[in-house]
Protein backbone atom coordinates (compact mmCIF):
# COMPACT_ATOMS: atom_id res chain seq x y z
CA UNK A 1 0.00 0.00 0.00
CA UNK A 2 3.21 2.50 0.78
CA UNK A 3 4.64 1.62 -2.03
CA UNK A 4 1.52 2.56 -4.56
CA UNK A 5 0.94 5.77 -2.71
CA UNK A 6 4.73 6.89 -2.91
CA UNK A 7 4.60 5.95 -6.61
CA UNK A 8 1.72 8.16 -7.67
CA UNK A 9 3.19 10.91 -4.98
CA UNK A 10 6.15 10.70 -7.21
CA UNK A 11 4.81 10.65 -10.47
CA UNK A 12 3.09 13.53 -9.62
CA UNK A 13 6.40 15.57 -8.51
CA UNK A 14 7.93 15.06 -12.16
CA UNK A 15 4.80 15.77 -13.70
CA UNK A 16 4.06 19.36 -11.45
CA UNK A 17 8.05 19.62 -12.66
CA UNK A 18 7.14 19.59 -16.10
CA UNK A 19 4.25 21.90 -15.77
CA UNK A 20 6.72 24.43 -13.81
CA UNK A 21 9.43 24.09 -17.15
CA UNK A 22 6.46 25.28 -19.41
CA UNK A 23 6.72 28.50 -17.71
CA UNK A 24 8.30 31.37 -18.35
CA UNK A 25 9.98 33.81 -15.96
CA UNK A 26 9.97 37.29 -16.94
CA UNK A 27 12.15 39.02 -14.29
CA UNK A 28 15.31 38.02 -12.59
CA UNK A 29 13.39 37.40 -9.22
CA UNK A 30 11.10 34.89 -11.12
CA UNK A 31 14.28 33.12 -12.33
CA UNK A 32 15.68 32.91 -9.08
CA UNK A 33 12.31 31.34 -7.55
CA UNK A 34 12.25 28.57 -10.04
CA UNK A 35 15.82 27.50 -9.36
CA UNK A 36 14.95 27.51 -5.68
CA UNK A 37 11.70 25.81 -6.66
CA UNK A 38 13.74 22.61 -8.72
CA UNK A 39 16.70 22.79 -6.55
CA UNK A 40 16.67 24.10 -3.04
CA UNK A 41 17.20 21.67 0.14
CA UNK A 42 15.92 19.78 1.70
CA UNK A 43 12.19 20.97 0.50
CA UNK A 44 12.98 21.60 -3.77
CA UNK A 45 11.33 19.34 -6.03
CA UNK A 46 14.32 17.41 -6.84
CA UNK A 47 15.30 17.06 -3.38
CA UNK A 48 11.75 15.43 -2.52
CA UNK A 49 12.32 12.76 -5.50
CA UNK A 50 15.52 11.83 -4.33
CA UNK A 51 13.79 11.20 -0.87
CA UNK A 52 11.22 8.76 -2.15
CA UNK A 53 13.66 7.30 -4.43
CA UNK A 54 16.14 6.43 -1.71
CA UNK A 55 13.15 4.89 -0.01
CA UNK A 56 11.83 3.13 -2.53
CA UNK A 57 11.43 -0.47 -3.11
CA UNK A 58 14.49 -1.94 -5.64
CA UNK A 59 12.00 -3.07 -8.41
CA UNK A 60 10.94 1.04 -8.62
CA UNK A 61 14.46 2.96 -8.25
CA UNK A 62 15.39 2.57 -12.05
CA UNK A 63 11.88 3.75 -12.83
CA UNK A 64 11.90 6.57 -10.52
CA UNK A 65 15.89 7.06 -10.98
CA UNK A 66 15.30 7.82 -14.59
CA UNK A 67 12.42 9.67 -14.42
CA UNK A 68 14.37 12.14 -12.60
CA UNK A 69 17.27 12.28 -14.89
CA UNK A 70 14.94 13.31 -17.50
CA UNK A 71 13.52 15.90 -15.86
CA UNK A 72 17.28 17.22 -14.53
CA UNK A 73 18.22 17.46 -17.84
CA UNK A 74 15.22 19.36 -19.43
CA UNK A 75 15.75 21.61 -16.06
CA UNK A 76 19.05 21.96 -17.10
CA UNK A 77 18.24 22.78 -20.77
CA UNK A 78 15.55 25.17 -19.84
CA UNK A 79 17.67 26.73 -17.49
CA UNK A 80 19.86 28.13 -20.00
CA UNK A 81 17.50 29.20 -22.16
CA UNK A 82 15.58 30.99 -19.48
CA UNK A 83 18.74 32.78 -18.62
CA UNK A 84 19.53 33.99 -22.17
CA UNK A 85 16.24 35.25 -22.16
CA UNK A 86 16.23 37.02 -18.72
CA UNK A 87 19.43 38.70 -19.45
CA UNK A 88 18.09 39.99 -22.59
CA UNK A 89 14.78 41.36 -20.86
CA UNK A 90 17.24 43.11 -18.46
CA UNK A 91 18.67 44.41 -21.62
CA UNK A 92 15.60 46.11 -22.98
CA UNK A 93 14.37 47.63 -19.88
CA UNK A 94 17.80 49.17 -19.97
CA UNK A 95 17.43 50.39 -23.67
CA UNK A 96 18.12 54.00 -23.21
CA UNK A 97 14.91 56.37 -24.13
CA UNK A 98 14.97 56.93 -27.37
CA UNK A 99 13.77 60.34 -27.09
CA UNK A 100 16.44 61.87 -25.61
CA UNK A 101 18.96 64.20 -27.35
CA UNK A 102 21.59 62.65 -29.19
CA UNK A 103 25.44 63.01 -28.31
CA UNK A 104 27.29 64.05 -31.09
CA UNK A 105 30.65 62.02 -30.77
CA UNK A 106 33.49 63.63 -33.32
CA UNK A 107 36.58 65.39 -33.32
CA UNK A 108 36.63 68.54 -32.93
CA UNK A 109 36.13 71.33 -36.01
CA UNK A 110 34.71 68.14 -38.30
CA UNK A 111 30.85 68.42 -38.79
CA UNK A 112 29.52 65.57 -36.69
CA UNK A 113 28.47 62.41 -38.82
CA UNK A 114 25.15 60.60 -37.88
CA UNK A 115 24.58 56.37 -37.90
CA UNK A 116 25.05 55.01 -41.53
CA UNK A 117 21.38 54.88 -42.69
CA UNK A 118 22.03 50.96 -42.46
CA UNK A 119 22.65 51.32 -38.92
CA UNK A 120 19.99 53.91 -38.44
CA UNK A 121 17.55 51.68 -39.88
CA UNK A 122 18.35 48.82 -38.13
CA UNK A 123 18.16 50.17 -34.72
CA UNK A 124 15.07 51.93 -35.14
CA UNK A 125 13.42 48.46 -36.49
CA UNK A 126 14.57 46.66 -33.24
CA UNK A 127 13.17 49.95 -31.09
CA UNK A 128 9.99 49.21 -32.41
CA UNK A 129 9.67 45.59 -32.46
CA UNK A 130 10.91 45.56 -28.80
CA UNK A 131 8.60 48.03 -27.54
CA UNK A 132 6.04 45.63 -29.19
CA UNK A 133 7.53 42.66 -27.17
CA UNK A 134 10.09 41.00 -29.09
CA UNK A 135 13.00 40.17 -27.69
CA UNK A 136 16.31 39.79 -29.72
CA UNK A 137 18.07 36.95 -31.04
CA UNK A 138 20.99 36.15 -33.19
CA UNK A 139 22.04 32.89 -35.35
CA UNK A 140 25.64 32.30 -37.49
CA UNK A 141 26.01 33.77 -40.80
CA UNK A 142 27.96 30.70 -41.34
CA UNK A 143 25.22 27.69 -41.39
CA UNK A 144 24.20 24.12 -42.06
CA UNK A 145 21.67 23.51 -44.96
CA UNK A 146 20.09 21.63 -42.21
CA UNK A 147 19.09 25.24 -40.56
CA UNK A 148 19.23 27.34 -43.70
CA UNK A 149 16.95 24.62 -45.53
CA UNK A 150 16.01 21.24 -44.40
CA UNK A 151 14.80 22.42 -41.39
CA UNK A 152 12.48 25.49 -42.82
CA UNK A 153 10.81 22.29 -45.05
CA UNK A 154 12.66 23.92 -48.54
CA UNK A 155 12.51 20.77 -50.48
CA UNK A 156 15.87 18.96 -52.16
CA UNK A 157 15.30 20.86 -56.14
CA UNK A 158 14.43 24.45 -54.45
CA UNK A 159 16.23 26.67 -56.63
CA UNK A 160 17.75 28.49 -53.63
CA UNK A 161 19.55 25.67 -53.10
CA UNK A 162 21.52 25.79 -56.47
CA UNK A 163 25.17 27.25 -56.45
CA UNK A 164 24.68 30.16 -58.62
CA UNK A 165 22.03 31.19 -55.56
CA UNK A 166 24.36 30.18 -52.25
CA UNK A 167 27.56 30.54 -51.18
CA UNK A 168 28.70 26.94 -50.20
CA UNK A 169 31.64 26.95 -48.20
CA UNK A 170 31.61 23.20 -48.07
CA UNK A 171 29.23 21.16 -50.05
CA UNK A 172 29.19 17.73 -48.52
CA UNK A 173 29.01 16.02 -45.38
CA UNK A 174 27.02 18.49 -44.46
CA UNK A 175 26.94 21.19 -46.35
CA UNK A 176 27.81 24.40 -44.79
CA UNK A 177 26.81 27.34 -46.72
CA UNK A 178 26.46 31.64 -45.94
CA UNK A 179 23.20 31.57 -44.51
CA UNK A 180 20.96 33.22 -47.57
CA UNK A 181 18.24 34.48 -45.21
CA UNK A 182 17.73 34.86 -41.47
CA UNK A 183 14.72 32.44 -40.89
CA UNK A 184 17.45 29.58 -39.93
CA UNK A 185 17.67 31.32 -36.57
CA UNK A 186 13.81 30.88 -36.36
CA UNK A 187 15.16 26.96 -36.04
CA UNK A 188 17.73 27.92 -33.89
CA UNK A 189 15.05 29.41 -31.24
CA UNK A 190 12.75 27.04 -31.27
CA UNK A 191 15.23 24.29 -30.70
CA UNK A 192 16.19 26.00 -27.52
CA UNK A 193 12.81 27.74 -26.24
CA UNK A 194 9.07 26.62 -25.38
CA UNK A 195 6.53 29.03 -26.45
CA UNK A 196 5.35 31.93 -26.15
CA UNK A 197 8.03 32.44 -28.34
CA UNK A 198 8.42 36.37 -29.27
CA UNK A 199 11.50 37.34 -31.15
CA UNK A 200 13.39 39.02 -33.99
CA UNK A 201 16.38 37.95 -35.90
CA UNK A 202 18.37 41.18 -37.42
CA UNK A 203 21.40 40.04 -39.12
CA UNK A 204 23.55 39.81 -42.65
CA UNK A 205 22.60 37.30 -45.38
CA UNK A 206 24.52 36.44 -48.74
CA UNK A 207 23.45 35.39 -51.81
CA UNK A 208 25.40 34.91 -55.32
CA UNK A 209 24.00 37.43 -57.20
CA UNK A 210 25.13 39.80 -59.98
CA UNK A 211 25.83 43.44 -58.44
CA UNK A 212 23.36 45.87 -59.50
CA UNK A 213 21.45 48.89 -58.40
CA UNK A 214 18.92 46.51 -56.94
CA UNK A 215 20.95 43.55 -55.87
CA UNK A 216 23.73 42.78 -53.74
CA UNK A 217 25.42 39.78 -52.84
CA UNK A 218 25.30 40.89 -48.83
CA UNK A 219 22.53 42.21 -47.53
CA UNK A 220 20.22 42.27 -44.47
CA UNK A 221 17.24 41.20 -43.02
CA UNK A 222 15.42 41.50 -39.73
CA UNK A 223 13.84 37.93 -39.25
CA UNK A 224 10.46 38.23 -37.14
CA UNK A 225 8.65 34.83 -35.03
CA UNK A 226 5.81 34.60 -33.09
CA UNK A 227 4.73 30.88 -31.28
CA UNK A 228 1.65 30.81 -29.09
CA UNK A 229 -1.47 28.93 -28.59
CA UNK A 230 -4.03 30.66 -30.64
CA UNK A 231 -2.23 32.76 -32.89
CA UNK A 232 -3.79 33.97 -36.18
CA UNK A 233 -3.52 36.04 -39.55
CA UNK A 234 -5.48 38.48 -36.92
CA UNK A 235 -2.33 38.83 -35.02
CA UNK A 236 0.21 38.71 -37.84
CA UNK A 237 -1.36 41.50 -39.75
CA UNK A 238 -2.10 43.65 -36.33
CA UNK A 239 1.74 43.42 -35.79
CA UNK A 240 2.73 44.49 -39.26
CA UNK A 241 0.68 46.98 -39.66
CA UNK A 242 1.85 48.52 -36.41
CA UNK A 243 4.99 48.12 -37.57
CA UNK A 244 4.59 50.14 -40.89
CA UNK A 245 2.87 52.87 -39.08
CA UNK A 246 5.16 53.11 -36.91
CA UNK A 247 7.94 53.18 -39.13
CA UNK A 248 6.67 54.85 -41.87
CA UNK A 249 4.04 57.34 -40.47
CA UNK A 250 0.57 57.21 -39.48
CA UNK A 251 -1.41 57.53 -42.21
CA UNK A 252 0.70 54.21 -44.09
CA UNK A 253 -1.85 51.74 -45.53
CA UNK A 254 -0.69 48.30 -45.85
CA UNK A 255 -1.66 45.22 -48.31
CA UNK A 256 -1.39 41.73 -48.19
CA UNK A 257 -0.86 39.59 -51.28
CA UNK A 258 -0.72 35.92 -51.19
CA UNK A 259 2.64 34.16 -51.78
CA UNK A 260 4.51 31.51 -51.39
CA UNK A 261 7.17 29.88 -48.87
CA UNK A 262 8.01 26.70 -48.12
CA UNK A 263 8.26 27.36 -44.42
CA UNK A 264 4.75 29.27 -43.98
CA UNK A 265 1.65 28.36 -44.95
CA UNK A 266 -0.49 30.72 -46.07
CA UNK A 267 2.12 32.78 -47.02
CA UNK A 268 2.06 36.95 -47.88
CA UNK A 269 4.13 39.47 -49.38
CA UNK A 270 3.38 42.92 -47.47
CA UNK A 271 3.48 46.13 -49.90
CA UNK A 272 3.04 49.39 -48.18
CA UNK A 273 1.76 52.89 -49.95
CA UNK A 274 4.67 54.47 -51.35
CA UNK A 275 6.19 56.81 -49.17
CA UNK A 276 7.80 58.71 -51.72
CA UNK A 277 4.70 59.70 -54.34
CA UNK A 278 1.74 58.92 -51.58
CA UNK A 279 0.34 55.94 -53.16
CA UNK A 280 0.19 58.28 -56.65
CA UNK A 281 2.71 56.05 -58.39
CA UNK A 282 6.12 57.06 -59.12
CA UNK A 283 9.26 55.36 -60.00
CA UNK A 284 10.05 53.93 -56.74
CA UNK A 285 7.06 52.34 -57.24
CA UNK A 286 6.67 51.86 -60.41
CA UNK A 287 3.85 53.43 -61.03
CA UNK A 288 1.92 51.27 -58.80
CA UNK A 289 1.38 53.43 -55.71
CA UNK A 290 2.67 50.48 -53.88
CA UNK A 291 5.90 48.89 -52.65
CA UNK A 292 6.93 45.62 -51.19
CA UNK A 293 8.92 45.57 -48.08
CA UNK A 294 8.28 42.21 -46.29
CA UNK A 295 7.21 38.04 -46.45
CA UNK A 296 5.95 36.61 -44.01
CA UNK A 297 2.99 33.83 -42.94
CA UNK A 298 2.15 31.20 -40.46
CA UNK A 299 4.56 28.99 -39.68
CA UNK A 300 4.19 25.53 -41.34
CA UNK A 301 3.57 22.91 -38.96
CA UNK A 302 6.09 20.42 -40.40
CA UNK A 303 8.80 23.73 -39.06
CA UNK A 304 6.90 23.45 -35.82
CA UNK A 305 7.70 19.33 -35.91
CA UNK A 306 11.09 19.74 -37.34
CA UNK A 307 11.79 21.79 -33.38
CA UNK A 308 9.79 19.53 -31.42
CA UNK A 309 6.71 21.55 -31.09
CA UNK A 310 3.44 20.09 -31.29
CA UNK A 311 1.55 22.35 -34.33
CA UNK A 312 -2.04 20.94 -32.62
CA UNK A 313 -1.38 23.01 -29.31
CA UNK A 314 0.56 26.09 -30.94
CA UNK A 315 0.78 28.20 -34.31
CA UNK A 316 2.62 31.08 -35.01
CA UNK A 317 3.26 33.83 -37.45
CA UNK A 318 7.00 34.84 -38.90
CA UNK A 319 8.09 37.24 -41.33
CA UNK A 320 11.43 38.53 -42.85
CA UNK A 321 12.24 42.17 -44.19
CA UNK A 322 14.79 43.51 -46.08
CA UNK A 323 16.56 46.17 -44.40
CA UNK A 324 18.43 47.65 -47.65
CA UNK A 325 14.59 48.04 -48.84
CA UNK A 326 13.23 49.98 -46.04
CA UNK A 327 16.53 51.96 -45.76
CA UNK A 328 16.00 53.11 -49.57
CA UNK A 329 12.55 53.87 -49.01
CA UNK A 330 13.35 56.34 -46.47
CA UNK A 331 16.62 57.41 -47.29
CA UNK A 332 15.58 57.66 -50.91
CA UNK A 333 18.59 55.86 -52.23
CA UNK A 334 18.23 54.90 -55.34
CA UNK A 335 21.20 52.22 -55.96
CA UNK A 336 21.78 49.45 -53.74
CA UNK A 337 25.40 49.99 -54.01
CA UNK A 338 25.96 53.16 -51.78
CA UNK A 339 25.27 51.58 -48.80
CA UNK A 340 27.83 49.60 -49.02
CA UNK A 341 30.23 52.79 -50.19
CA UNK A 342 32.18 55.24 -48.18
CA UNK A 343 30.14 58.00 -48.56
CA UNK A 344 29.51 61.52 -47.13
CA UNK A 345 25.99 62.42 -48.89
CA UNK A 346 24.30 60.94 -45.98
CA UNK A 347 23.81 63.89 -44.19
CA UNK A 348 22.06 65.54 -46.63
CA UNK A 349 19.45 63.46 -47.17
CA UNK A 350 17.45 62.89 -44.12
CA UNK A 351 15.22 59.85 -43.66
CA UNK A 352 11.64 60.64 -45.03
CA UNK A 353 9.48 59.48 -42.14
CA UNK A 354 10.98 59.02 -38.73
CA UNK A 355 8.58 59.01 -36.19
CA UNK A 356 10.97 56.77 -33.83
CA UNK A 357 15.00 57.91 -33.76
CA UNK A 358 17.21 55.92 -32.13
CA UNK A 359 19.79 58.50 -31.11
CA UNK A 360 17.68 61.76 -31.61
CA UNK A 361 19.96 62.48 -34.72
CA UNK A 362 16.71 62.78 -36.92
CA UNK A 363 15.48 65.76 -35.65
CA UNK A 364 19.08 67.22 -36.34
CA UNK A 365 19.16 66.22 -39.24
CA UNK A 366 17.16 68.59 -41.11
CA UNK A 367 18.41 69.67 -44.78
CA UNK A 368 18.54 73.32 -43.65
CA UNK A 369 21.21 72.54 -40.77
CA UNK A 370 23.28 70.65 -43.35
CA UNK A 371 25.74 73.27 -45.63
CA UNK A 372 27.54 70.89 -47.60
CA UNK A 373 31.36 70.75 -47.40
CA UNK A 374 33.98 71.39 -50.06
CA UNK A 375 33.88 67.39 -50.65
CA UNK A 376 30.15 67.31 -51.60
CA UNK A 377 31.01 69.93 -53.65
CA UNK A 378 33.58 68.39 -55.82
CA UNK A 379 31.33 65.25 -56.39
N1 LIG B 1 13.15 34.14 -45.60
C1 LIG B 1 12.28 34.73 -46.59
C2 LIG B 1 13.17 35.38 -47.67
O1 LIG B 1 14.32 35.60 -47.45
C3 LIG B 1 11.36 35.76 -45.97
C4 LIG B 1 10.36 35.19 -45.02
C5 LIG B 1 10.64 35.07 -43.66
C6 LIG B 1 9.12 34.77 -45.46
C7 LIG B 1 9.72 34.54 -42.78
C8 LIG B 1 8.18 34.26 -44.60
C9 LIG B 1 8.48 34.14 -43.26
O2 LIG B 1 12.68 35.68 -48.74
Amino acid sequence: MGSVSSSTQWERLIEEGYQRLNTNPSTPEELQQLKQFFTSKPNGLFARIQQILREAPPEEKRVIGKALNALRTAYQERWQAWKTVITQHAEVQAFPDPTLPGVWTTLPGLTPCPSHPLTATLNQICTIFMRLGFWIAEGPEIETDWYNFTALNIPEDHPAREMQDTFYIRVDDPPVLLRTHTSPVQIRVMEKMRPPIRIIAPGRVYRNETVSARAHVQFHQVEGLYVDRHVTIADLKSTLNAFARQFFGPATRTRFRISYFPFTEPSFEMDVSCTLCDGKGCAVCKRTGWVEILGCGMVDPAVLENCQIDPEQYSGFAFGMGVERLTMLSYRIEDIRRLFQAEWHWRVQPPVHVPVSPAGFHQKMRPEEEKPTEADKKE
